[in-house]
């Protein structure tokens, strides 16, 4: 049996998932990749660190440089997260000749194209299958699996803590702010929740899906992007009544050839598979132009999955006998599409608004979205206090711009105190 070294750098939750997936499925590990593999190095910050796990002496290491200058190691596990100085570790690595796994999105979503390219140059192998949806093997699927189809439609939920939050807020009528401490006391959120609650996470995995469906370079800066922190427990309520759920998605479809790429809270209705995609779970729904619809759905992060997606990648270099092949290296040649502005977007909206409690208000704002080619779809009053009455309305099929347009002007007008929320309705069909 051959023998081969493979070092790790991190040893945080990804990183002892990696190590438990080798301690307990060595056998099948080494039949299925037809090595025996060893994990002679981990690099981590802090070597006393106490971490329930029994790593043997001299594994563990502070030098980064004991790594990229052994030649025997020829695959390094990049669990570190962040930008830096993960992508510089991973570009030693590589112009040292050695292949690398990451899970790390952020650094795929904005350096990829360099990081490719430099694995392309150097003759090696660069697969990050746990960066999007942690366990679901959704990148080797469309990049292996789908390769027959044109890619047409990609609707996800990809981030587990957002949708944890809106679960609560959905099923046990819990607060955000509530929602939001039981996600970090559950350890699905982090003490600084900003990129999962801001959806700049979902934004980077969109990214990536969208560069291996569509076969283009996105910069993230041109994916439309809104968190979940606007969404209060009164819009939970009332998207029920009109028998829609909300959770955060990634979209990315094709708009008579430009490519609509957005993640967003979105209303969906409630008897969608993806609406009873729950808690921390993640699903993405994949349109190809032969195969159909499909719904991967599964765990998108945690120890244990994210190890199953990084520990696969590592054997799929090892059975691709490490020469130079298949996934992720193939170089985004397709044209460049335009990605469609958010103002031509077309769908249904949900607006909230407090207005004055007094005759004429309905009438004043139909007449706008009227002269705005906007029509309403349906319209609940709710009951008046302090003399302001809520008022919700959901629209038919509209394009954005129009609708901004009509919210400019209504936002305008004596009657209205203010537009407490809009929030996309898709149909999904
Ligand atoms: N957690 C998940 O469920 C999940 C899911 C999908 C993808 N990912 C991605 O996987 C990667 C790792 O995530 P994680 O949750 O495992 O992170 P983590 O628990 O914070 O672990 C990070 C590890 O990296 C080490 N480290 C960080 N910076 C270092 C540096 N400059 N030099 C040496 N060691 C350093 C830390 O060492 P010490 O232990 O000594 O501090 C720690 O062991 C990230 O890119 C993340 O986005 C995570």
């Amino acid at each position: 049996m051959n023998k081969i070294e493979i070092a790790l750098l991190g040893l945080g939750n990804v990183g002892k998932g990696v190590w438990h997936i080798f301690q307990n499925n060595k056998e099948e590990i080494t039949r299925r990749s037809g090595y025996d593999i060893e994990i002679t190095k981990i690099l981590v910050n802090d070597i006393s660190k106490e971490r329930g796990i029994d790593i043997p002496v001299g594994v563990l290491t502070t030098d980064i440089e004991e790594i990229l200058s052994n030649d025997n190691i020829k695959i390094v596990v990049e669990l570190l997260g962040g930008v830096h100085p993960a992508k510089d570790y991973m570009l030693s690595a590589i112009e040292n000749s050695k292949h690398v796994v990451t899970a790390n999105k952020q650094v795929i979503a904005l350096e990829g194209t360099e990081l490719l390219d430099a694995a392309r140059k150097n003759g090696v192998l660069l697969y990050y299958e746990g960066s999007v949806a942690g366990g679901i093997p959704i990148l080797k699927g469309i990049e292996e699996s789908l390769t027959a189809n044109k890619i047409q439609e990609i609707v996800g939920i990809v981030n587990g803590t957002t949708n944890y939050i809106l679960t609560k807020m959905s099923l046990e009528n819990m607060d955000f702010d509530v929602a939001l401490k039981q996600a970090q006391d559950k350890g699905f959120a982090e003490a600084d929740p900003t990129s999962d609650v801001e959806a700049y996470d979902a934004v980077y995995k969109l990214a990536i899906l969208t560069s291996l469906s569509f076969g283009i370079n996105v910069d993230v800066k041109d994916i439309y992007r809104e968190g979940i922190s606007n969404i209060s427990s009164l819009d939970i309520k009332y998207a029920k009544e009109f028998g829609y759920t909300i959770k955060l998605l990634a979209i990315a479809k094709e708009n008579n050839g430009s490519l609509e790429l957005r993640v967003h809270p979105t209303m969906i209705p409630i008897a969608h598979p993806l609406a009873n995609v729950n808690d921390s779970f993640n699903a993405i729904l994949i349109k190809g132009n032969a195969v159909g619809d499909l719904m991967f759905y599964g765990q998108g992060a945690g120890s244990l999955p994210t190890g199953s997606a990084v520990v696969s990648d590592i054997i799929s270099i090892l059975r691709n006998d490490m020469t130079l092949r298949s996934i992720s290296t193939v170089e985004n040649k397709a044209a460049s599409k335009l990605i469609l502005n958010q103002q031509a977007y077309k769908s249904q909206y949900y607006l909230r608004f407090s207005v004055k409690d007094m005759s004429g208000v309905l009438g004043e704002i139909s007449s706008i979205w009227g002269k705005n080619n906007v029509s309403i779809s349906s319209i609940i009053q709710k009951d008046e206090k302090q003399g302001i009455v809520t008022l919700i309305i959901v629209t038919h099929d509209a394009i954005e711009g129009d609708i901004n347009k009509s919210v400019a002007e209504i936002e305008h007008l004596d009657s209205v105190y203010n537009i407490d929320n809009l929030i996309r309705v898709e149909k999904l069909n």
